[in-house]
């Protein structure tokens, strides 16, 4: 069995999924999971796009140690010094450069020739090489790029010092055989390319990520790049979960292996869900939650007999819990910390302590406390970290008969407490009135979602809410046994992800 070098990229181009932007709580958290999950590099973000995302990369370099941290950048000298200063303190820290190659880019977005390209490539690994002996290169567009081409620049950069080659299908544009052969092609022309591992980065727009990424290391490429529950970019990228199992279930074929702690795989998935606010598909391999439910007779009278029948997996193996132990009034913080590690989370003592007493009002109103309260209560207490508006008080009076009104007050920029109220057509019309009375930033509200966590009328309630303003997409997302509490959160929340985004450009 030949191991496969897992490069998780959720915080970075699972990250530039329209609407999923995450905190630096948010951040540390999922790099804490992932390194829980085995992953052997994690790209931490890109740290010259703006100052939140150098100081989460800089952040997750300090804190998650085993794992190789890398860190995005363009072919610009400013870029991989910024790339430098955010991971230079890292355990193992490694410099991710990267350039159009294609055709179409060159000419239409970088407006350089193919020497210009090869040039720079070469400059900026060398240049990158001055910091870390590890340093990737990826010539972006590569599936839509003349194989000889690429060739070349692999060459090339490995002789500036790359020590590891990525192959992006940036556009999903690949089909299984054709990816991999050009895979094999660098195997077969690239001379020097036993010096660097060769890396694969596949986009799903044609549904192809996983299938194209399989392929490629059934040829030769020896790291996949993927995420968490295949969050990123557009369709999103190879989902991480689907291709560790399938090298696992189909070992005997495929003869490879990863360090992949498996049982990981679904605190991992709810983390990322839970904080990115981006819902798993009920059908979605491994992780969805009909990924192991069988409905048809005949399907559950055989997996009574004999689960193998019509499971190929035992949903054990990634870590699907048997059962869901409930909590509740009495249970103690020991109880609860307890619970939250098994649920893959590890929160500062001052964050623990916030969450606890949230689990405690919850206790209050709510006599069974499931791990999806859990979940979505901890999500809630994460949201709060670093926010410049926060909700402290909300009344409205709404009802077939009166004119919705909402009073709201809010803790805003240096603890200033401000105040005012607002009529609306409904009172999550007239909460949003208020609130943009007092935070004056122009956006329109694209979606609103409410939906419960758990089954029973004493549910929590949870709020998405998307706003768009000059042409991004901010998602907020806020939990509460009363919904329109719970709607006022989210709001706030999406205008503090606008707020935070403003301030970074
Ligand atoms: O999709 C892509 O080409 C990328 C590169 C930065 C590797 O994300
Ligand atoms: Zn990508």
């Amino acid at each position: 069995m030949e191991r496969v070098i897992v490069f998780d990229t959720t915080l970075r181009d699972g990250e530039q999924a329209a609407g999923g932007s995450l905190n630096i709580g948010e951040k540390l958290e999922i790099a804490r999971q992932l390194e829980r999950l085995g992953v052997d590099v994690i790209e931490a973000g890109f740290p010259i796009s703006s100052a939140g995302d150098f100081e989460a990369v800089r952040l997750i370099a300090r804190e998650v140690r085993t794992p190789i941290i890398c860190a995005l950048a363009r072919a610009h000298p400013d870029d991989i010094d910024r790339a430098w200063e955010a991971i230079k303190e890292a355990e193992h820290p490694r410099i991710h450069v990267f350039l159009s190659a294609s055709d179409i880019h060159r000419v239409y977005q970088l407006k350089k020739s193919r020497e210009e390209v090869l040039e720079t490539s070469r400059e900026m690994v060398t240049r990158a090489k001055r910091y870390t002996d590890d340093v990737e290169f990826s010539p972006m567009d590569a599936s839509r790029t003349e194989p000889e081409y690429i060739y070349q620049i692999v060459e090339q950069v490995i002789d500036a010092g790359a020590t590891t080659v990525n192959i992006p299908d940036t556009v999903g544009y690949a089909i299984p055989d054709e990816f991999g052969s050009l895979i094999e092609g660098i195997f077969k022309n690239v001379p020097n390319i036993s010096r660097a591992v060769v890396s694969v980065h596949c986009h799903n727009d044609l549904g192809l990520a996983v299938a194209n990424s399989l392929e490629s290391l059934r040829r030769g490429a020896r790291q996949v790049e993927c995420t968490v529950n295949g969050i990123g970019e557009r369709a999103g990228n190879a989902s991480l979960e689907e291709i560790v199992m399938a090298i696992k279930t189909r070992s005997d074929v495929l003869s490879l292996t990863t360090n992949i702690d498996t049982t990981q795989i679904y605190r991992a998935s709810r983390l990322v869900s839970e904080l990115t606010g981006f819902v798993v598909q009920p059908n979605k391999a491994i992780i969805g939650a009909n990924a192991f439910r069988h409905e048809s007779g005949i399907h559950q009278d055989g997996v009574i007999k004999m689960p193998i029948t019509y499971e190929i997996m035992d949903p054990r193996t990634v870590g699907i819990p048997a059962s869901h132990l409930v909590l509740g009034k009495l249970s103690g913080r020991h109880a609860f910390k307890e619970r939250l590690a098994e649920l893959g989370y590890s929160l500062s003592e001052e964050d623990l302590g916030r969450a606890f007493s949230a689990f405690k009002d919850l206790a209050d109103k709510k006599k069974e406390i499931t791990d999806k309260d859990i979940e979505s209560l901890v999500a809630e207490e994460l949201r709060t970290i670093s926010e410049t508006y926060h909700l402290d008080r909300l009344q409205v009076s709404c009802g077939d008969r009166g004119i919705p009104t909402a009073a709201v007050r809010l803790i805003g920029p240096d603890g200033q407490v401000l105040a005012d109220a607002a009529l609306g057509t409904g009172p999550v019309d007239a909460m949003c009135k208020a609130i943009n009375r007092l935070v004056d930033v122009p956006n329109v509200l694209t979606e609103f979602s409410v939906k419960s966590v758990t089954e029973g009328i004493d549910a929590i309630g949870e709020v998405l809410i998307r706003i768009e303003s000059d042409g991004v997409t901010y998602t907020g997302r806020g939990a509460d046994t009363d919904i329109i509490v719970a709607s006022a959160k989210a709001y706030i929340n999406a205008l503090n992800r606008l707020l935070a985004a403003k301030k970074a450009r």
